[in-house]
């Protein structure tokens, strides 16, 4: 009987417990009115320690950081500029960050994904046509091609790419809720990686040869 209500009370735990992961996995409310990053600090906590706010100025809540488009000329024809807390001192503990990124005409933001509890990456095209997609836990892709002032959403944590396939350039932005969402690039996370992933892994992970793997290898040398 006693047991009975211990295991009651367990999945009552449980319950509790899950009910408060979403709490758990997006940046965390602030407890001010803000706290700009003061980058020169020499405690490190999980973001940064707050500026004394005697010394908080107007410039610290404005950024410039997307103004100016980037040089696409890379294998990818892409380049991301961040708004990030980094760049962005007035961003953190707000949950909250933007980047600009250009594509040249045919170029690829190759597939990623923000692992750091961004809720939704919101895309919102300033120019051109851009193709993006997503692919759910179940492997289904959803896709469209998204216009200028149009809007698409990646949720949280998904592989996602964003292909330029208008004739000129494309920018865009990207919005997120988090003041640093981070980055994994899977094709970088296997094969551009120090030490390198052993090649047996790579070779079972695709099914192929260490000949025909190498070939990929040699392709991401360079970065
Ligand atoms: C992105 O653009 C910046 C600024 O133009 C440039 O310094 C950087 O090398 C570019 N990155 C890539 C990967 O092309
Ligand atoms: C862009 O980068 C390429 C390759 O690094 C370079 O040749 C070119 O001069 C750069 N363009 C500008 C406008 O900086």
């Amino acid at each position: 009987m006693a047991s009975a209500r211990f295991v009651v009370l367990q999945v009552l735990l449980v319950a509790a417990a899950l009910a408060a992961v979403p709490f758990v996995l997006s940046d965390p409310p602030p407890l001010q009115d803000f706290c700009v990053a003061d980058f020169t600090a020499a405690t490190a906590v999980d973001g940064f320690p707050c500026k004394p706010a005697s010394t908080v100025v107007d410039d610290d809540f404005f950024s410039s950081a997307i103004v100016s488009g980037p040089n696409t000329s890379n294998p990818f024809g892409a380049n991301t500029t961040r708004a990030t807390v980094s760049a962005f001192p007035g961003l953190n503990t707000l949950g909250l960050s933007i980047a600009r990124i250009d594509l040249a005409p045919g170029g690829l933001n190759p597939p990623h994904s923000h692992p750091r509890g961004s809720e939704l990456v919101l895309v919102l095209v300033l120019k051109g046509e851009v193709m993006v997609g997503f692919t759910s836990g179940a492997n289904r892709l959803y896709s469209k091609v998204v216009k200028e002032n149009e809007l698409f959403i990646v949720p949280r944590g998904l592989q996602h790419f964003q292909h330029n396939v208008g004739a000129g350039d494309a920018v865009f932005v990207a919005m997120f809720d988090a003041q640093s969402p981070g980055l994994v690039v899977p094709t970088f996370s296997l094969f551009a990686t120090k030490p390198a992933m052993p090649m047996e892994v790579l070779a079972k992970t695709f099914l192929m040869g260490e000949d025909e793997v190498d070939v990929i290898k040699s392709k991401f040398a360079g970065f």
